[in-house]
């Protein structure tokens, strides 16, 4: 997959404890689309902060070092909550296929969150799938999201 530049897609994947299980599945699915996946951690099973995670994601996505981003957690939330605190970043906690792809049309999401305790794992490889190979359909939506810009601007005086 490539960004339409000739470069490779780069994509940044975090997860906590609780969403251990798929990052490794989702790491997998990258590698074999052969996208450029970069694996922030948590390398084990062992606790950590959710916080931690999502912080290393977000801010790439934010400065531009990544193309995109994908974070899990147990549900999905803490990551939300941490990853839209970052300037340009538009995280989407996604339960099902509907969700992704819309995620992507009217959002123009950059980060995918999951929940890994809240959803089915069966239909994660089609969410992956949805997710990437959906454009943003632009229009009254850009609108939206440069209120969303201009907000930023105004909140963080950048
Ligand atoms: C960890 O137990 C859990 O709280 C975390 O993975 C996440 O669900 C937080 O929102």
């Amino acid at each position: 997959m490539s960004t339409g530049h000739g470069k490779k897609v780069s994509i940044w994947v975090g997860s906590d404890h609780g969403g251990f299980e798929y990052k490794k599945e989702i790491i997998g699915l990258l590698k074999d689309k052969e996208i450029d996946a970069e694996d922030v951690g948590n390398f084990t099973k062992e606790s950590s902060d959710y916080p931690d995670l999502a912080v290393k994601v977000a801010q790439a996505v934010s400065e531009g070092k990544a193309d995109k981003g994908i974070l899990v957690c147990g549900s999905g939330i803490g990551m939300s909550i941490v990853a839209n605190k970052f300037p340009g970043v538009r995280a989407a906690l996604v339960h099902n296929v509907e969700t992704a792809k819309l995620s992507r049309l009217h959002n123009n999401a950059n980060i995918l969150i999951l929940g890994e305790r809240v959803s089915d794992p069966r239909i994660l490889p089609e969410i992956l799938n949805v997710w990437l190979g959906t454009d943003f359909e632009g229009g009254r939506h850009q609108r939206r999201l440069d209120k969303i810009t201009t907000l930023e601007k105004k909140l963080y005086k950048k």
